[in-house]
């Protein structure tokens, strides 16, 4: 079984996909995470996320040791991945390790997994149309602000609303509107407003709709 998480950044799929994973025996892919582990190695180097040669660079010489910095969630590393993410190429390169994952997940610590949840922008569209459930995850670009906000402050970053609410906008309206696997629901997809709602509801909802679905 393959569940399909999208949604725009701080919309709570991150949170929805990790306990649908735990509470149905799945593999999780945070696939933002490895768009975050390109953007990281660049700026790194002092490249330029803007630089095809280099974020193809970047992309293709990815290893596991990559995907488990602490420095993933940072605000600049969010806004390098989002530049990097708008190249065709590397896209093409990081497909098939997401495919891959989400064909023959990799066992849990108790034993096999049922399948794979993986949580992005092009999941349900791209990376898996075959996937037995969508989800698209949103919530108003204020609630989401306030959230990302409030878990930088809780980190000890600096942060300033008015600034993390126009830093998401740019984002959103860079990752909507490139040409190569936008941000957008699937036709299939069933959408989930978090804006009013906790996270343990939002699995709740969820969770009906597994079940309904007989997965
Ligand atoms: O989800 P997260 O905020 O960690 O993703 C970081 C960036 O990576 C996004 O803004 C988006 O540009 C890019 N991304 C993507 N496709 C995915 C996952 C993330 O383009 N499947």
């Amino acid at each position: 079984m393959i569940i399909a998480v999208d949604g725009p950044v701080a919309a709570g799929k991150g949170t929805l996909a990790r306990s649908l994973a735990a509470e149905l025996n799945l593999a999780y892919l945070d696939t933002g995470s490895i768009y975050r582990a390109v953007g990281a190695k660049i700026l790194d180097k002092g490249e330029d996320p803007g630089d095809p040669v280099a974020a193809l660079a970047a992309a293709e010489s990815l290893g596991p040791a990559d995907l488990e910095r602490r420095d993933l969630r940072r605000e600049k590393v969010g806004l390098a991945a989002s530049t990097v993410a708008v190249n065709t190429q590397v896209r093409a390169a990081l497909l098939e390790f997401q495919r891959n994952f989400a064909q023959n997940p990799p066992d849990l610590p108790g034993g096999a997994a049922a399948g794979a949840v993986l949580d992005g922008r092009d999941i349900g569209t791209v990376v898996c149309p075959e996937a037995e459930l969508k989800f698209f995850v949103t919530a108003t670009p204020e609630a989401r602000a306030e959230r990302r906000h409030k878990e930088l402050i809780e980190r000890g970053d600096e942060s300033i609303y008015a600034r993390v609410l126009q830093d998401l906008q740019d984002r959103d309206a860079r990752d909507s509107q490139r040409v190569t696997a936008p941000l957008k629901p699937a036709d299939d997809a069933v959408y989930l407003d978090t804006s009013t709602l906790e996270a343990g509801k939002v699995l709740e909802t969820a969770l009906d709709i597994v079940r309904a679905k007989g997965l």
